[in-house]
C-alpha cells in the first residue's frame, strides 16, 4: 500500500436493531453492508433486546464476509478495526465489541471503540467535508438532540428531547390510525393528502426557553382527536386520517424548526467561518421537515447537508468513519475496550430523561 493511501478500517455497528458492516478508505465508501431484524420484531411491537443480540452474535461476521467481497479486499489488508461501544442496547454492543476484539488480535490491528451517536454526528464530514464547528440535529427513532460538533470527540449538547424521539412519534401515529411500520414514511405519504390546518394540535415546549423538547403529548392529542371523530361519525374517514397526518407531521415540524432556530442562534455565538447545519437520522428523510429547514437555513445564510438516507439511518459506514477520525488523532483501544448503554457525547449535560424504543438516547 503506497504510504499517502489512507487507511484501509473495518466498521461494524450492533448497538440495536440492524447488524452492519462497513469498509471505507478516507471519504471513500468501499462497501456498506446492513442486515435489518425488523421481521424479527415484528410481533413484538419494538426491539426485544434478547433477540437482537442473538441475530447479531449469528449475523454480524457474514455482514463482515459480505463487506470484503463487496469492495474485492481481503481481511489482511484491513488497517483497523473500528466498532460501535455504546450507547445501546448491550447485548447487541457486546457482539460487535467482541467481534472486534478477536478481529483486532488475530490481525494485529489496531482496535477503535466507537462512540454510535458520533457516528452519526461526523456523518456530514464523510459525507460533505464539513470543517468544525458545525450545528447537528440528529433526529431518529430514538435520538433527538442538538450539537454543535467542534471535534470529533468535542460535542456540545444543546438540548434534546425529554421523551418520546420524533421517530417513535410517527411509528406511533402510524399505530393509532392503522398505516404500515415503520411510520414516518406512511404518515408523510398520507400527510400529502391532508390539510395541515384542519386539527391544530400543540406545540410542545416553545413557549419555553431552550432547545428542549417533547413529543409524547403530541401523540396524545392525536388519539384524543382520532376518538372524538369515531365517537361523532362512527368511524375516520380516509380524508379525516389524511388530514390527521398534515396537521400532526406540521406540529412536529413546527417544533423542530422553532428549536433550530434558537439552536442556530447559540451555535452563531460560536462565530463559525463558514456556518453549517447538518441534519441525520431517518427523520431527516422526512420532506416537510427537509423543505422547512431548507428554508429556514437559506434565510440565515447557513449551508444546509443532509446526508443520504442510507447514511442517515444506522449502518457501519459511520463507524468506520468516525473511527477513522480517532485513528488519525492517534486514539486507539485495547482488549479492556469496554461496551457501554449509556454513553453521553456531552458529559458536562444533563442526562436525558427516558429509555426510548430502541434503547438509550442520551
Ligand atoms: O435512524 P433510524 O433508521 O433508526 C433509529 O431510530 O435509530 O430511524 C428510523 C425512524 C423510524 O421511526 C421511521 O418512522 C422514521 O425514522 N422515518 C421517517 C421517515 N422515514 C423514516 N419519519 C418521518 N418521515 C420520513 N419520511
Ligand atoms: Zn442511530
Amino acid at each position: 500500500m503506497p504510504s499517502s493511501e489512507p487507511p484501509l478500517i473495518l466498521g461494524i455497528e450492533s448497538s440495536c436493531d440492524d447488524s452492519a458492516a462497513a469498509l471505507l478508505r478516507g471519504r471513500q465508501v468501499l462497501a456498506s453492508v446492513v442486515q435489518g431484524q425488523a421481521a424479527l420484531h415484528a410481533d413484538f411491537g419494538g426491539v426485544v433486546p434478547e433477540i437482537a443480540a442473538r441475530a447479531h452474535a449469528e449475523r454480524l461476521d457474514l455482514c463482515v464476509e459480505e463487506a470484503l467481497a463487496q469492495a474485492q479486499v481481503r481481511l489482511g489488508a484491513v488497517d483497523a478495526i473500528a466498532v460501535t461501544a455504546g450507547p445501546g442496547l448491550i447485548g447487541g454492543v457486546l457482539s460487535g465489541v467482541m467481534l472486534a476484539k478477536g478481529l483486532a488480535a488475530g490481525l494485529g490491528k489496531p482496535l477503535i471503540g466507537v462512540n454510535h451517536l458520533a457516528g452519526h454526528a461526523l456523518t456530514p464530514r464523510l459525507t460533505d467535508g464539513l470543517a468544525f464547528p458545525y450545528l447537528m440535529l440528529l433526529v431518529s427513532g430514538g435520538h433527538c438532540q442538538f450539537l454543535i460538533v467542534r471535534g470529533a470527540e468535542d460535542f456540545t449538547r444543546l438540548g434534546g428531547t425529554i421523551d418520546d424521539a420524533p421517530g417513535e412519534a410517527f411509528d406511533k401515529t402510524a399505530r393509532l390510525l392503522g398505516l404500515t411500520q415503520p411510520g414516518g414514511p406512511a404518515v408523510q405519504a398520507e400527510a400529502r393528502q391532508g390539510d395541515p390546518g384542519r386539527f391544530r394540535f400543540p406545540r410542545p415546549l416553545l413557549d419555553r426557553p431552550g432547545c428542549d423538547m417533547s413529543f409524547s403529548g403530541l401523540k396524545t392529542a392525536l388519539l384524543r382527536q382520532r376518538d372524538a371523530l369515531i365517537a361523532e361519525q362512527g368511524g375516520l374517514r380516509r380524508q379525516d386520517r389524511a388530514d390527521l397526518c398534515a396537521g400532526f407531521q406540521a406540529a412536529l415540524c413546527d417544533v423542530l424548526v422553532e428549536k433550530t432556530r434558537r439552536a442556530l442562534a447559540l451555535y452563531a455565538g460560536e462565530q463559525p467561518a463558514e456556518p453549517a447545519f447538518a441534519v441525520a437520522g431517518g427523520v431527516a428523510a422526512n420532506e416537510g421537515l427537509r423543505a422547512a429547514l431548507t428554508r429556514l437555513c437559506a434565510a440565515q445564510s447557513v449551508r444546509f447537508t443532509a446526508p443520504p438516507l442510507a447514511l442517515c439511518t444506522d449502518n457501519a459506514a459511520m463507524i468506520a468513519w468516525a473511527g477513522g477520525e480517532r485513528l488519525t488523532a492517534g486514539k486507539t483501544d485495547d482488549m479492556t475496550l469496554a461496551a457501554r448503554p449509556r454513553w453521553p457525547l456531552d458529559r458536562q449535560a444533563a442526562p436525558l430523561i427516558g429509555s426510548g424504543r430502541k434503547g438509550a438516547k442520551a
